[in-house]
């Protein structure tokens, strides 16, 4: 593309955009964004991004987290205003600029322009979707798979020993697959949370106490808790299995050798996402030897994964079930410390359950 061009999709762009320069101020804005604001671009020039553009997320945090990892981030739902109108609910997309690390480009869709474009939440309705097949697919393979196993260990009794070593291989396949199609099932089946009072020290404690006598067994756990910290607003069995889930990302990740996991537990008053504060913290920090570079931006997505014989399902329900929450989940990944980060509201008005 020549510059014209670049210029020219630039200015027609119908999606509010924005160049933010290192220190998060406005470098360029096209005719959509000032419009969007209701601004000229000479004035929203060098000026200060967030106090232009108020966003109920930690937008610096956010930006910060883009320079650091060089991957794009994106934000649904996330309440827009610009000072003088009221805030409208947008996607929010904040990519680093190539060639310029400093520097991003940052695109805010008004959900009604994302639902009329067609691309509201696109990547995460396909998803969905995808995942809603596999499960069917799923129930429907466990059947004749049963069929299957069930006829190779009856043939096994009529074999010699070399036969049996591949009726074996093929029972003990079998039962590979039906733990996949599991886990799809679990997946795609997913309950809304059931929101309680929950001390998630308890709930960090009994991860710890269970991955430390199985998976984890070959790794130290270390806790750093805030023991002030208020009950949180969670489905305790939900929230054990996210913990569960990045506990044994992280003890996969470290290999034989073991290595270093940090519970920590802490509280942060500046997180808001759509209009409510998440100020309890949890975070998983492990010494491993961080995201593989390539799946880095994607590690969230259903069925990416770096592992050999992962499904990829992990990380997909941890953001499934946080997001179901109204909570908030981010990693930060470099070689030798990877932190994982969930950010969930508190119970103020009902006392912790039983
Ligand atoms: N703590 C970590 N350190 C390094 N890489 C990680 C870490 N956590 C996740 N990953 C990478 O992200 C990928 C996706 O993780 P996810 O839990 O979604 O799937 P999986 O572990 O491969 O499979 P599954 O959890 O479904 O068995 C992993 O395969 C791994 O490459
Ligand atoms: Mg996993």
């Amino acid at each position: 593309m020549n510059p014209p061009e670049a210029t020219r999709l630039w200015t027609s762009l119908p999606i509010p955009a924005f160049i933010i320069g290192d220190d998060d101020t406005i470098i360029e804005v096209n005719p959509a964004g000032e419009a969007f604001v209701n601004v000229s671009a000479r004035v929203l020039r060098a000026a200060p991004a967030f106090d232009r553009l108020v966003i109920d997320a930690d937008m610096p945090d956010a930006c910060t987290r883009v320079r650091r990892n060089q991957a794009p981030l994106f934000l649904n739902d996330a309440q827009v205003g610009t000072g003088e109108r009221a805030p409208v609910m947008c996607n929010i997309q904040v990519a680093p600029l190539a060639d310029d690390p400093g520097r991003l480009l940052m695109l805010i869709t008004p959900r009604e322009i994302a639902g009329r474009l067609g691309q509201a939440n696109s990547v995460a309705s396909a998803a969905k979707a995808a995942i809603g097949m596999s499960a069917m697919l799923a129930h429907e393979i466990k059947n004749p798979l049963a069929g299957i196993t069930g006829a190779a260990q009856l043939l096994s009794m009529s074999l010699d020993k070399d036969g049996r070593e591949l009726t074996d291989l093929i029972v003990e396949e079998s039962r590979r697959v039906v733990k996949l199609l599991e886990q799809v099932e679990q997946f795609g089946n997913l309950r809304p949370p059931d929101l309680k009072p929950v001390n998630i020290h308890d709930v960090l404690d009994r991860a710890r106490r269970s991955a430390v006598v199985g998976f984890a067994a070959h790794m130290t756990i270390l806790e750093d808790y805030d023991p002030s910290l208020p009950p949180a607003l969670v489905d305790r069995d939900q929230l054990l299995q996210v913990v569960q889930n990045l506990l044994k990302n992280a003890s996969e990740a470290a290999g034989d050798a073991g290595g270093t996991i940090r519970l920590r537990s802490f509280y942060d008053l500046s997180l808001r996402m759509r209009g409510r504060a998440l100020p309890l913290q949890i975070e998983i920090i492990d010494d491993g030897p961080g995201l593989p570079s390539a799946i880095a931006g994607d590690v969230f997505e259903p069925f990416v994964s770096g592992r050999e014989n992962g499904t990829g399902l992990g990380l997909a329900l941890v953001s499934k079930i946080i997001s179901e929450h109204d909570g908030w989940v981010a990693v930060d990944s470099v070689p030798g410390r990877t932190a994982f980060r969930i950010s969930l509201p508190v119970a103020t008005t009902l006392k912790e359950a039983p």
